[in-house]
């Protein structure tokens, strides 16, 4: 416990209502970061929640301490069971997390690599084909939504044990579904005050249409007797497990495949797509990347290898630097402090307090980062005069939490991006590019519209 002073001198305690910083809609991230300028470190949202953009609290709260998530979480629960993103529960955690960690393993993920490649390979066909019907001219292409689809056949490919063929066809049931339940819940999500009459009242079912479309498939690759390299592969598997309790029942990995579609598709896509903004903002940028990929042999089908890529300076710092400036959870991430706490040995937070770590604010700190607000990969570089603020850096969150597909997000990634600037020349449309100073936070960061388009020539 801290004297009442120090918590006086620490912590500037004010209540906000956060529906009402939510305006408009997708903002309230702003607000915040506005807040924790005008009043510190340590900010109180509301008389339960408080924020803290501190590093040394961050750490504590999200790896230290490892803090409960909060009621909020139960929002991505669906048929009444536990998947490893929405559970609460530390032991249910642990153990999903023990089941699902092969599937995310460095040396599992190579074999997963034939499914990026496949996808890219459709990706590049159908850009060519655009820039082709277009008399080879410089052709506008909507980057956003190209990165969308690409994640979701990744994700179908590697989850659901198929491509969703988005890129092809440009819809599918199980997306589709997603899409407009994502929307429902990101409106709860930045209305907390209204979480517990959303629970009472509506019973979140996985739609029939999506159980049926898994069952076909689980009962299909069962039936086959098949294997196939993938994550739902390693779901399969357990139910060969010799301890009862770690085979998963259907409809366990059929929740376990919708959460990873909804985890890991609009993070991985929203950030090459805000890569690909930063990189048009800083057309020097841009260029030192070009030239770094100019030195690596394209294969012939035109799509790298991960390991002609992976460890490519330039290209990992300028990924490095779009999840620091444009990180997915902007909003902050959601504990609950499940006993009484002193973060950073001054500030006391008393049990059931909602503890929010705004990562996107120590991101923005200049005390962390200097010119923090700029786009600079080469602060990313072993040259650089400062070394990069790695403990005030959490994209991926970090704790017992942290993201379980954060490697295979920075595979699919840095395979993405590499082969996409190799391949094409791109260049901005002056009017999309100030639109897209409107960033908005719903489950995710994105630009505000929500596409947007990007001229893009073949390289000769
Ligand atoms: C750029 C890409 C990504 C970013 C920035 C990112 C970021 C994050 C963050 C910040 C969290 C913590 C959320 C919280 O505690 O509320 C998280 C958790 C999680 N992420 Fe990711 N993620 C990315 C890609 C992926 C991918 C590709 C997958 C899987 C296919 C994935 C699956 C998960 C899961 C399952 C969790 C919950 C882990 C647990 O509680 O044990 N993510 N991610």
């Amino acid at each position: 416990m801290v004297p009442i002073g120090v918590l006086l001198v620490n912590c500037q305690f004010f209540k906000f209502k956060r529906s009402k910083l939510d305006q408009p809609s997708g903002t309230s991230f702003l607000k915040f970061l506005e807040l924790q300028r005008q009043y510190g470190p340590a900010v109180r949202l509301g008389p339960k929640t408080i924020m803290v953009s501190d590093k040394e609290m961050i750490t504590q709260v999200l790896a230290g301490d490892d803090l409960k998530k909060g009621d909020i979480y139960d929002l991505f629960k669906t048929d009444n069971v536990d998947n490893l993103f929405s559970t609460r529960d530390k032991d249910i955690h642990r153990h999903l997390r023990r089941l699902v960690s092969p599937s995310f393993s460095v040396k599992y993920l190579n074999s997963l690599e034939v499914h990026f490649h496949d996808t890219l390979l459709v990706l590049m066909d159908k850009l060519v084909a655009q820039i082709h019907a277009n008399e080879d001219k410089p052709t506008r292409i909507d980057t956003w939504m190209m990165w969308k689809l690409m994640a979701l056949d990744i994700i179908g490919a590697t989850a659901f044990g198929r491509s969703f063929n988005m890129i092809e066809n440009g819809t599918h049931i199980v997306p589709d579904i997603m899409a407009a339940q994502t929307k429902d819940i990101a409106w709860v999500a930045n209305n907390p005050n209204l979480v517990w009459f959303i629970k009472l009242f509506i019973p979140v079912r996985t739609d029939p249409k999506i159980v049926e479309f898994m069952e076909k498939i689980i009962e299909e690759r069962i039936a086959s007797g098949t294997r196939r390299n993938d994550i739902l592969q390693i779901l399969l598997d357990t139910k060969q497990s010799s301890d009862p309790n770690d085979r998963l029942s259907n409809i366990e990995i059929m929740n376990m495949a919708v959460m990873f579609l909804g985890a890991g598709s609009d993070t991985t896509s929203n950030t090459l797509g805000f890569a690909v903004i930063e990189l048009l903002r800083r057309p020097s940028t841009l260029k030192r990347l070009q030239d770094e990929l100019d030195m690596i042999d394209l294969p012939e089908d035109g799509v790298f290898h991960h390991q002609q890529v992976k460890n490519l300076p330039y290209l990992n710092a300028v990924i490095k630097e779009t999840l620091r400036l444009d990180p997915v959870a902007a909003n902050g991430i959601e504990r609950i402090a499940d006993r009484d706490v002193v973060l950073a040995g001054k500030l006391f937070v008393p049990k059931g307090t909602a503890v929010i770590s705004g990562i996107y604010h120590a991101h923005l700190n200049e005390d962390y980062w200097p010119n923090a607000r700029a786009f600079e990969p080469e602060r990313w570089l072993d040259d650089a005069p400062v070394p990069p603020a790695t403990d005030a850096y959490f994209p991926f969150s970090i704790g017992s939490r942290g993201c379980v597909g954060k490697d295979m997000s920075l595979f699919e990634m840095r395979m993405a991006l590499a082969t996409f600037v190799r391949r094409f020349n791109i260049e901005a449309i002056p009017d999309v590019m100030e639109k897209l100073v409107d960033i908005r936070h719903y489950l995710s960061l994105t630009v505000a519209e929500g596409k947007t388009d990007f001229l893009v020539s073949i390289r000769p």
